[in-house]
């Protein structure tokens, strides 16, 4: 039987260990959800890295053992390969100039070095595992050299690859030393999928621009072989936020939260500690509203969470420290004995309580710089059974481009966020219920399963497309 390989950097569990015991926690994120009806199917398996530095050969046959049972497949990666392939290239290189921070990036030739050869060690299990008419489905900025890899040892096979993040225009694409070699890599793919239209015209002109090779609107030759570029973006599982808000576990939480609140607007911002997430402004645009309208001084509070993440990696080291300056200025600035006016955590938290933020949440404000799609705005709409809330949203988050019954901010105008919060916060109830059923019905139309089953289709059409044109 053919089987489907779905491969990213992350595998979808998380690795948690205690008192030297390793345990398997199956990851709540969009894409474990999304790709949960594949991979757990038939043969079908999921490649990718533990999370975790798993040292030794006993440790690690041990890992491989008990994740086999879950259809999951470990590339171990060393410190060494964590810090250059992952911190040093991925996230100190691809990810600033893809979200438009050029002057963050680090060229390192070392790190592109072990990017190469980390995807190399990817393609290789991959190629261990492959069997003639198999598909396989890369994912992500952290891969972009696999598809290239897999096609050059198995040229008949089908690969699909998918980019979670922005595409960058091409002015800032090639500003990377290896741009062409990058290009080479995706376009191994017979198809590639991105969130929006923008992405995808971006990407067309970086391979046309760098690359000898034509395009036909979005269709690309390479080599003879037709490569597809297309928007497909990305959907969330809607009905399960929907059916959390009537889970016993989050009604007791939501009950919780509103005594605590007091009759208090509450503002949600939920984001990982990220540079492209625009906390910042946010912040800023909180400060503005309280000193100019100070009406709202004990009359709202920000609930902003932070969840840790790539906390190694000097940029984010930094912005870690500005948010924490910020948050108790502010608060100092604002607070009363009563109340004060942020409510800040750095944490993870458990689905059953995000859930119940979303379902108390008066305004829930997701303002990115750069965004290639954000699941949050998705999620908190998908939570609002009763079609109450506003969600106030960044134009610059691929999500806006669906979302467009939100109130749409451009992030660095933090005036603007400060008037479409008093908007929200006096929003009468028939708006926000017509804002809000239009955009439930986008988010439970076009849901994640939506997504894999128009992206399976699709690179169907273009197997067949290659075979008519071989034909002709
Ligand atoms: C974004 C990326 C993912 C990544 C996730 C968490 O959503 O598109 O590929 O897995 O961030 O980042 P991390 O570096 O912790 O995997």
């Amino acid at each position: 039987m053919n089987k489907t390989i779905i491969v990213s950097n992350r595998l979808p569990v998380k690795i948690v260990e205690e008192n030297n015991e390793l345990s398997f926690i199956p990851s709540e994120g969009g894409l474990a959800t999304g790709l949960g009806s594949i991979y757990k199917e038939g043969n079908n398996i999921w490649i990718g890295w533990p999370g975790v530095d798993v040292q030794g050969e006993r440790e690690q046959q041990e890992v491989t053992q008990r994740l086999k049972s879950l259809n999951l497949i470990p590339v171990f990666l060393n410190k060494e390969e964590i810090k250059r392939y992952y911190e040093g290239f991925s996230n100190e290189v691809l990810w600033p100039i893809f979200h438009y921070l050029s002057t963050y990036a680090n060229y390192n030739y070392q790190n592109w070095l072990a990017y190469v050869q980390v995807n190399q060690k990817f393609a290789d299990i991959i190629l261990r595992e492959l069997n003639p008419g198999d598909t396989v489905w890369v994912h992500d900025y952290q891969l972009l050299l696999v598809p290239g890899l897999i096609r050059l040892k198995q040229p008949e096979v089908s690969i699909a690859f998918f980019n979670h993040i922005p595409f960058p225009s091409q002015e800032l694409f090639r500003l990377i030393p290896w741009r062409k070699e990058l290009l080479r890599g995706m376009l191994g793919a017979d198809l590639l999928g991105f969130h929006t239209f923008d992405d995808v015209r971006h990407f067309l002109s970086a391979a046309t621009h760098l690359l000898p090779i034509h395009a036909d609107a979005n269709r690309l030759r390479v080599e003879n072989r037709i490569v597809l570029a297309e928007p497909f973006p990305m959907g969330m599982d809607s009905e399960k936020f929907s059916r959390l808000g009537n889970d016993p576990e989050v009604l007791a939480h939501i009950q919780n939260f509103k005594q605590n609140f007091n009759g208090k607007k509450i503002i949600l911002s939920i984001d990982r500690l990220d540079y492209s997430k625009g906390i910042i402004q946010r912040l800023n645009a909180f400060e503005l509203l309280l000193s100019k309208n100070p009406e709202y001084i004990e009359q709202v509070t920000l609930y902003m969470i932070v969840v840790p993440s790539r906390d190694t990696v000097p940029q984010y080291k930094r912005l870690k420290d500005e948010i924490d300056r910020l948050v108790g200025h502010i608060n100092a600035r604002f607070r009363t004995f009563e109340w004060h006016p942020i409510a800040y955590f750095y944490h993870g938290y458990p689905i059953e309580i995000i859930s119940a933020l979303y379902n108390v949440a008066d305004v829930c404000l997701v303002t990115p710089m750069r965004d290639g799609m954000n699941l949050v705005s998705k999620e908190y709409v998908a939570s609002r059974n009763d079609n109450t809330g506003v969600l106030i949203l960044s134009e610059m988050a691929g999500a806006s481009k669906e979302l467009n019954d939100a109130l749409l901010v451009n992030p660095n105008n933090i005036s603007e966020i400060r008037k479409a919060l008093i908007t929200a916060l006096n929003m009468p109830k028939a708006e926000m219920e017509e804002r809000m059923k239009a955009m439930r019905a986008v988010v439970f139309k076009f849901n994640i399963k939506h997504w894999v089953k128009i992206f399976m289709n699709r690179l169907q059409d273009v197997k067949q497309m290659q075979k008519n044109s071989m034909a002709n």
